[in-house]
């Protein structure tokens, strides 16, 4: 009998990876299960791209296990990526083919008939916006829409798993909210998605749960508002206008934690109204108290300031 360790789409565990003796995976586990969006966050180089590489055996692990749709990976990752749908970080679509052909070639692929591909191309260029653009060559998409014919062609096998490498990035807010309820409608299906992404409302929208890494492992897993809950609190309160240093060392006493972002300060407090009165006195402030939201959990755990050293 199979148990529950065997049910998941993905199982991540243990997995090491690095490039010319540089960790990019550092020991990191996670599970995917069926019907779930999974999101991968992190900082420029945390090892988001490299995982799902890996997921697809695309990249070898140094260490470690990866299991996708039941099937081991490498070794047998050409079984499991017949039910995957791939939007890697950067397009990797045919130049001198028009969008058409791109779908078509990729449903040969995939081992599709003519006939069955003929099937799904109005749908998939429904979904890429791009019914008019079908005889396009790629050369002549915009980059938007160039993002939008990767996503659609993911679809072309109807597959039970979407691996997506920063789907919404290049996107337009139009497309991007188009994106974000396509593939809503798709885990509504029961569809399962590994996602990365560092739009954060695209996680917040989208992910049952997700995982913060950096330098390749783990620092934090949950849901998005468990995150939140559990690391920021349920308010922040911003400060305009003043000198964000000067005012981080006036609220210290009264704050939990602080972050200077650009010109404003980041208070983070379970008492507001003792940071109201510290800065009764003050003049050509705009305080704004909001909710809290992933953005906050993302620096944090990430450190803003170190971050920019490696930017
Ligand atoms: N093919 C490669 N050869 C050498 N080093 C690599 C290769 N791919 C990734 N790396 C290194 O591995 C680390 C993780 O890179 P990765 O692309 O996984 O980061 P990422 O989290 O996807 O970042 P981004 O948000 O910028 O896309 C980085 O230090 C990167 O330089
Ligand atoms: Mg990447």
């Amino acid at each position: 009998m199979p148990g529950p360790m065997s049910t998941a789409t993905i199982m991540f565990s243990g997995v090491r990876k690095s490039y010319g003796g540089k960790l990019a995976v550092d020991g990191l586990s996670f599970r995917v299960e069926p019907g779930e969006c999974f999101g991968l966050l992190g900082p420029n180089g945390a090892g988001k791209s490299t995982t799902t590489r890996m997921v697809l055996g695309m990249a070898l692990p140094d260490a470690g296990t990866i299991t996708v749709l039941g099937q081991p990976v490498p070794a047998r990752a050409r079984l499991a990526r017949r039910h995957i749908g791939v939007v890697p970080q950067f397009d990797n679509l045919e130049p001198g083919f028009s969008v058409r052909e791109n779908l078509e070639l990729f449903g040969r692929y995939f081992g599709m008939s003519a006939r069955e591909i003929e099937a799904v191309i109005p749908s998939l260029l429904e979904f890429a916006h791009l019914e008019g653009k079908a005889h396009a060559r790629v050369t002549e998409l915009s980059g938007g829409m160039k993002r939008r014919l990767t996503i659609a062609r993911a679809l072309i096998n109807d597959p039970q798993l979407l691996v997506m490498d920063e789907p919404a990035t290049g996107l337009d807010p139009h497309s991007r909210h188009l994106v974000w309820d396509r593939l809503r409608s798709l885990l509504a299906r029961g569809k399962t998605i590994l996602l990365t992404t560092h739009f954060m409302e695209e996680a917040e929208r989208l992910c049952d749960r997700l995982c913060v890494i950096d330098e390749g492992h783990s620092i934090a897993e949950g849901a998005p508002d468990a995150l939140i809950e559990a690391q920021i609190g349920s308010h922040v309160i911003e400060i305009h206008g003043g000198n964000p240093h000067e005012l981080r060392a006036l609220l210290m006493p009264c704050a939990q934690r602080t972050e200077v972002s650009g010109e404003a300060l980041l208070c983070y407090s379970a008492d507001p109204q003792q940071v109201y009165a510290r800065l009764r006195e003050r003049t050509g402030l705009r305080i704004v108290k909001r909710p809290a939201n992933l953005e906050d959990v993302f620096l944090r755990l990430t450190g803003r300031e170190r971050g920019l050293n490696d930017a």
